[in-house]
């Protein structure tokens, strides 16, 4: 995996960043099994709750293209700082992403990587629904 290319990427997205309320410019860079890369930043609202976080448009990106299985996800913030996925990030990404490693990066030389597993212990996943 080229992790300075994905870091690269998702730092190259942050420059579509729309966070006119927090000024805080979120990139990621999501690489599928087969090779295939998406990119998403955090898009913000004025109703601030209706926010979503580049993680997540990453991933509505590549589902909404028919693409299932992923290996890794870099995130950046365009400040430099260390930008851990928020809870609900974590959430949706255990729901389709399970086995994925997650690279956090304040630039290609200076990141993190770690299983999701390890930021979501004890996940709630669709197990916990199908019973009798
Ligand atoms: N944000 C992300 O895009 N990803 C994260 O992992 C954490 C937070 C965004 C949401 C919001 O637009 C801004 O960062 C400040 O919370």
């Amino acid at each position: 995996m080229d992790i300075q290319g994905l870091i690269r990427a998702a730092h190259a997205a942050t420059q579509h960043a729309r966070a006119p309320y927090s000024g805080f410019k979120v990139g990621a860079a999501l690489l599928c099994d087969d090779g295939t890369l998406y990119t998403g930043v955090n898009v913000e609202s004025s109703s601030y709750g209706l926010t979503i976080c580049a993680e997540r448009v990453a991933l509505f990106k590549a589902l909404s293209e028919g693409h299932s299985g992923f290996q890794a996800i870099a995130v950046i913030c365009a400040n430099r700082t260390w930008c851990p996925p928020c809870g609900a990030c974590r959430q949706v990404l255990w729901d389709w992403a399970r086995d994925i490693t997650v690279i956090l990066a304040r630039d290609e030389n200076d990141y993190q990587q770690m299983k999701l597993s390890t930021l979501l212990p004890h996940a709630f996943d669709n197990g916990y629904l199908l019973h009798e």
